[in-house]
């Protein structure tokens, strides 16, 4: 169903609240990526040009209800007082006095910026009470703007439970932006759709599997989720990480696979780290390790001694032999939708697959949408990389970067997200009965 947008009504004069997916990774008090803020400013710009008086809002970190300095939005406010080269003052509060002083004084054209919203304990429980306060922070015909789409898997206050007080719901630039292009893939893909799939677990994944085999002709499997999968088929993966109670899982995914006459395509080779099982990874420990790269074998061909027991070695990235096999798979493609790395891609010596993949894509004219934070990074790195050597970055315009991590997979399993439900359709009809304009009506008469 499609939602309403900012660009369907009159925002004039008005008090919008935005609620934005500001959740982004912090260094030494300062913003160290700020991709989702630069994603948010078409929204804001809009707002602000179109005279409305903008009152963002957003969560930061996991900081338990409680307030805490180090999940302050201050860094945040700073940068977006820097991208919109005008100052965005952050409230001291989420609806506190402060936060009311603040919206009460905006004047049209000017933003504000709330304090993180998962300072409240009341957040993630989608409590009816902060909602109705977050919509009193607008007032009686104040609009609600959702664009933040990495967090619309979550039904909090903010997210959704807000949309149920103010006459208004629409999407913001982003959210919309964000519906169309994953949208767009998950409904009316130009075939060979293929599917990529990396990252650490089957579990994390069985849902978005499920739904992809209804529509894709292959799915590449890479990263520790892999290793589920080889050991599903008998093969040795020596002291990898794997989800041991996963492992029928996969089977039965296989087999779902053949019945549908999806392929799934696994590792044939890889490279791995001389690494005891059960070892916490980190990037340091992986750098300071043997190395060596491997053709796969089963555990079979290891035991009539075909072939060298991988026992005390992790695999932690796809190999060449593999690396070209997916390649010749997704040069004749025309979707592609990438979720998850296929290596331990912070460690640099196990990020080569991941970014000659990239690279790869990039090269191509498959319209691809790629969502989850390394596989997102590591199509950064490789555009950072092009622009200083002064290539043309046009090459990537086949590809999206969703902002969403879970929000992404979520929308890729085809379920419902609550941030996205929660918002007026295109043609609304239904009138709300718990809005602040509909109880003044209703005591009127
Ligand atoms: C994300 O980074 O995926 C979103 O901001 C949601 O954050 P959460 O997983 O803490 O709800």
């Amino acid at each position: 169903m499609e939602k309403k947008t900012i660009r369907d009504i009159d925002v004039k004069g008005k008090k919008v609240l935005v609620r934005c997916d500001f959740n982004v990774p912090l260094k030494d008090g300062e913003v160290a990526d700020d991709t989702r803020i630069r994603a948010a400013l078409p929204t804001i710009k809009y707002l602000t040009e179109n005279g409305a008086k903008v009152v963002l809002c957003s969560h930061l970190g996991r900081p338990k209800g409680e307030v805490n300095e180090k999940y302050s939005l201050k860094p945040v406010a700073a940068k977006l007082s820097e991208e919109l080269g005008t100052e965005v003052k952050l409230a001291g509060d989420v609806t506190g006095s402060s936060a009311h002083e603040m919206a009460e004084s905006l004047k049209e054209g000017e933003a504000e910026l709330l304090e993180n919203v998962r300072f409240d304990p009341r957040e993630e429980k989608n409590d009816d009470t902060l909602a109705l306060e977050l919509s009193e922070l607008i007032g009686s015909d104040g609009i609600y703007v959702n664009d933040a789409f990495g967090t619309a898997h979550r039904a909090h206050s903010s997210t959704e439970g807000v949309a149920h007080h103010v006459e208004t719901s629409v999407a913001g630039l982003l959210m919309e932006k964000e519906i169309s292009e994953l949208g767009a893939v998950l409904e009316s893909p130009e075939e060979p759709f293929i599917a990529i799939l990396g990252g650490a677990k089957v579990s994390d994944k069985i849902g978005v599997i499920e739904n992809l085999l209804e529509k894709v002709e292959k799915i590449e499997i890479g990263g520790a989720m892999a290793n589920t999968f080889l050991k599903a088929k008998g093969y040795d993966i020596g002291s990898s990480v794997y989800e041991k109670d996963k492992v029928e899982t996969a089977k039965d995914l296989m087999k779902k696979a053949i019945d549908k006459g999806v392929e799934i395509v696994l590792p044939k080779d890889a490279k791995v780290a001389r690494i005891p099982a059960g070892e916490e990874l980190d990037s340091e420990k992986i750098e300071a390790a043997e190395h060596k790269k491997v053709k796969l074998y089963t555990e079979k061909e290891v035991e009539e001694g075909k072939a060298e027991s991988l026992d005390g070695w992790q695999i932690l990235d796809v190999g060449e032999k593999t690396l070209e096999h997916f390649a010749i798979d997704l040069e004749g493609a025309r979707t592609i939708v990438w979720n998850g790395p296929l290596g331990f891609t912070e460690a640099p010596s196990f990020a080569h697959g991941t970014e000659a993949i990239a690279r790869y894509i990039s090269a191509g004219k498959a319209r691809c949408v790629i969502g989850g934070g390394d596989s997102v990074a590591a199509i950064q790195k490789i555009k950072r990389k092009a622009k200083e050597n002064g290539e043309d970055t046009k090459q990537f315009s086949n590809i999206y970067l969703s902002t969403g991590g879970g929000a992404s997979l979520e929308f890729l399993e085809g379920k419902e997200l609550p941030g996205i439900a929660a918002l007026d359709d295109a043609e609304k009809t239904v009138k709300k009965t718990n809005t602040p304009a509909s109880r003044s009506m209703q005591q009127e008469k």
